[in-house]
């Protein structure tokens, strides 16, 4: 079955208002034509706007929110609602990066609440998870991973979980220059599908995007790229720079 492929970069808290718009410009300009990559910008939030009207004719390039708060409106300030990040352009929404878990406390259990606000609006969630070095060590790392997606995502039901994206990224690897080999990203990419699988049955499954995420640059693009079940990336520093994420985009 035929997966979609996806490249998202995640900016994190980089660039200016007018840096942003720079780099979705370059980006925009160089797409391949023909690409049946889908490429996602997930920018800060004050420059959603701008970056989705930059890049409003290129169909192939949408854009993503890193977050959003778990309650439709209200008193909650400083935080931005589904329906704010929607109204300007956003399509997906980036959740449960593990720097919104590290540095927020962001819970399995709060993270299922933004998963059920940000699908009923309509947008797709990038679920990520993964797991911190000493686990791996441990040999613990799919039993960590298999909890993530438990407490975050299977109270959905099949129908609602076909539209989810999950990102798998080890957070040794992110920002650490250290990229987890394609082995242990496909090891890890094949458990993930397996428990969906056995959640949600083999079609689902098999329709699930899973994408890696944790030092993806063009050297590494390919071959990650190249496992079986990896159908993607969220790319952190390499999205940065215009040449490197297209170079990776071409990765496929
Ligand atoms: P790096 O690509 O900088 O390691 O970041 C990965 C990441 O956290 C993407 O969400």
């Amino acid at each position: 079955m035929k997966r979609k492929k996806i490249v998202a970069g995640n900016w994190k808290m980089n660039l200016n208002y007018k840096e942003g718009i720079k780099l979705a410009t370059a980006i925009a300009k160089k797409m391949p034509a023909q690409s049946d990559v889908q490429v996602i910008l997930g920018t800060p939030a004050i420059h959603l706007k701008a970056v989705a009207d930059v890049l409003q004719h290129f169909s192939q390039i949408a854009v993503a929110a890193q977050n959003c708060h778990q309650a439709e409106k209200g008193a909650y300030t400083g935080e931005l609602s589904v329906d704010m990040v929607q109204s300007v352009g956003a399509s997906y929404v980036i959740l449960g990066h593990s720097e919104r878990r590290a540095y927020f406390k962001e819970s399995n259990e709060v993270l299922a609440q933004k998963v059920d606000v940000v699908l009923e609006k309509g947008l797709t969630p990038i679920f990520c998870c993964g797991e911190p070095l000493e686990i791996r060590k441990k040999k613990k790392h799919v039993k960590f991973v298999k909890k993530q997606l438990q407490e975050g995502l299977f109270h959905l039901k099949a129908k609602e979980f076909s539209k989810i994206v999950i990102a798998y990224e080890p957070i040794w690897a992110i920002g650490t220059g250290v990229t987890a080999s394609p082995e242990q990203a496909q090891e890890m990419h094949k458990s993930i599908r397996k428990l969906i699988a056995k959640q949600y049955g083999d079609k689902v499954a098999n329709k699930t995007s899973i994408l890696y995420g944790g030092s993806v640059k063009p050297a590494n693009a390919k071959e990650l790229f190249g496992q079986k079940d990896v159908d993607g990336g969220l790319v952190g520093g390499a999205s940065l720079k215009a040449p490197d994420f297209l170079q990776i985009i071409g990765s496929f």
